[in-house]
């Protein structure tokens, strides 16, 4: 296996799918290496397109602001990827080969970083990661083994945004239970969702 930079290097001239076509810049990721947690999304956007860093846009400014308040913690301090590494035409959704194409970057990335806590955000990396079929709502709310360490997952910051107070608790939630995963407590014993 390459360095984690071999990997981005790499992945910034690829060409293993139609998504190519249409980016501006690949968001290979941003954060620290050694990072304890790492948090996978779905794509880039527009903005993180025209950028080249994942959640940069409004999904992103929520993002670290529940970085902040539920976990102390500021970006530079995590790892952030995306399922697909290149904009989806419209922001549609990733398609499964365009997911399969993608897929030994990620793999790539959560070998090289080995997180003890990988925080997926909505239904396309949770699915990935989890290998289950079920959706997002079903799938949250408690944490899951993941080679050796522990997916916990949560829904997209793009869901709170249209969704409003619920979804975000839930995700308010989320990251409490990574907090407490990461401080090396149990995460089953969140229990703010309920309280309000
Ligand atoms: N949504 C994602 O899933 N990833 C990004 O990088 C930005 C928005």
């Amino acid at each position: 296996m390459g360095t984690l930079a071999e990997l981005e290097a790499e992945a910034s001239s690829c060409t293993r799918c139609a998504l190519a076509a249409g980016r501006t810049t690949v968001v290979f990721g941003v954060g620290d290496p050694d990072a304890d947690l790492m948090l996978v999304g779905e794509g880039p956007g527009r903005d993180e397109d025209l950028q080249g860093e994942p959640f940069v846009g409004r999904s992103g400014q929520l993002l670290d602001r529940l970085l902040a308040e539920e976990l102390g913690m500021p970006r530079s301090r995590c790892y952030i990827a995306n399922v697909v590494k290149c904009r989806p035409p419209a922001n549609r959704d990733p398609l499964p080969q365009e997911i399969a194409a993608c897929r030994p970057y990620l793999e790539g990335q959560l070998a090289h970083i080995r997180p003890r806590v990988v925080l997926t955000l909505g239904n396309f990396s949770s699915r990935l990661l989890l290998q289950r079929a079920e959706g997002i709502t079903r799938l949250r709310g408690r944490t899951y083994p993941f080679r050796g360490g522990v997916l916990i997952p949560t829904f997209h910051p793009a869901a709170a945004l249209r969704g409003g107070g619920q979804v975000l608790a839930g995700m308010r939630a989320d990251f409490v239970r990574a907090k407490l995963t990461l401080a090396g407590a149990s995460g089953a014993k969140v229990g703010a969702e309920a309280a309000g």
